[in-house]
């Protein structure tokens, strides 16, 4: 069945881009060769005991595979998916509808599950344990609590924050595999896939131009070939080569190193108007004109990873090499002898 249906998806040219490039097996699926390798060996030993499989968080930056992968988990276990998100699901009552719904071995995804409210999040604990759960009906006088028996499921959470996810709820997940950023030859192999898939012509050089551009992530990746692909059938003959590519991501104010205009803002605000740091995250927020979760689960954990920025218990502290990509030095914008 996975068989067709990938098939289908690839030969139909009106299909959503995100999902026509989405892997939907594990042999599909670039890199995380760690993470991919515990989870494949999850499902092996799991589909070996004709047992349900055990709760599977996958956290990580965004755009690096979260939902691909909890489809592919459904997938290999021969599972339905239903797929929810965490501040969707504002009352128990909700989550007993969704989980009553279910078959033995169904997948619940849920996205973005730290941002679950408390209230839900306690009836999700004996879910996931015990596979029951109570709700109270009635109010009032009359109120009582009902137990229901749930059908064995497996629930799947993805979250940018996993850091944000209390102790009891990350206690009952059974795996817990955190996702990376890609290496730049990963990812030109997501392009070089993508660009077969979307009948590009993509050289070697240019493939490894857009990866080298990327943020060390798969979707970034896939929307800047998507970009220089029409690019290159306006300008260039629809052919991708390296300086096709340079060209078409110029225009998007992207530079060698990836970064991009939002990542730039950031470094040159703690730069000049902080002094280089340490600055916290709030005021940083409100100096760049973006919201601080989103400096937290997008921005900074690239730039950290790169180099350029620090996280102190003081605040955000720009290193030398963010001071060297403006041509400045540290300890004020003239150059000094020391
Ligand atoms: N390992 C991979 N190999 C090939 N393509 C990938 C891989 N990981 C992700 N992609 C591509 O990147 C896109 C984004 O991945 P996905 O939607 O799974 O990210 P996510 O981690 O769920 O992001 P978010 O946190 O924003 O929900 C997918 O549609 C897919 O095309
Ligand atoms: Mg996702």
């Amino acid at each position: 069945m996975s068989e067709h249906f990938v098939s289908e998806t690839l030969n139909k040219k009106d299909v959503e881009f995100d999902i026509t490039l989405r892997p939907a097996r594990f042999t599909d699926f670039v890199g995380q060769h760690k993470v991919r390798e515990r989870l494949e060996l999850f499902v092996e030993a799991a589909k070996g005991r004709g047992d349900v499989l055990d709760h599977v968080l996958l956290s990580g930056p965004p755009g690096l595979g979260k939902t691909t992968l909890a489809n592919i988990l459904a997938e290999a276990m021969g599972a339905n998916l239903k797929a929810t998100s965490g501040p969707v699901i504002d009352k128990p009552g909700d989550l007993a509808g969704l989980l009553t719904s279910m078959e033995r071995g169904d997948v619940l995804f849920i996205d973005e599950i730290h941002r679950m409210q408390k209230a839900v999040e306690e009836y999700l604990y004996s879910a996931m344990e015990d596979f029951v759960i109570d709700i109270m009906i009635d109010q009032g006088p009359h109120a009582r609590s009902v137990r229901l028996n749930l059908p064995r499921f497996t629930l799947i959470g993805a979250t940018t924050r996993s850091g944000l996810l209390t102790a009891p709820l990350r206690s009952r997940f059974g795996l817990n595999a955190r996702l990376d950023y890609y290496s730049a030859k990963d990812l030109q192999s997501i392009i070089t896939r993508s660009a077969r898939i979307l009948n590009v012509d993509v050289d070697e050089a240019g493939a490894r131009e857009i990866a080298g551009r990327a943020r060390g992530t798969p979707r970034i990746a896939n929307s800047l070939l998507r970009w220089v692909r029409d690019y290159a059938q306006v300008k260039a003959g629809n052919k991708i080569t390296k300086d096709v590519a340079d060209k078409a991501l110029a225009m998007l104010d992207i530079d060698e190193h990836g970064l991009d205009e939002m990542d730039k803002r950031i470094l040159e605000t703690i730069i000049q108007k902080f002094g280089g740091g340490p600055v916290g995250v709030s005021s940083l927020a409100v100096s760049v004109g973006e919201e601080a979760d989103t400096l937290e689960e997008v921005y900074e954990p690239y730039l950290i990873m790169e180099g350029y920025l620090h996280r102190t218990p003081q605040g955000r502290v720009a290193t030398d090499r963010a001071y060297a990509k403006f041509g400045l030095k540290p300890g004020g914008k003239q150059s000094s002898l020391l």
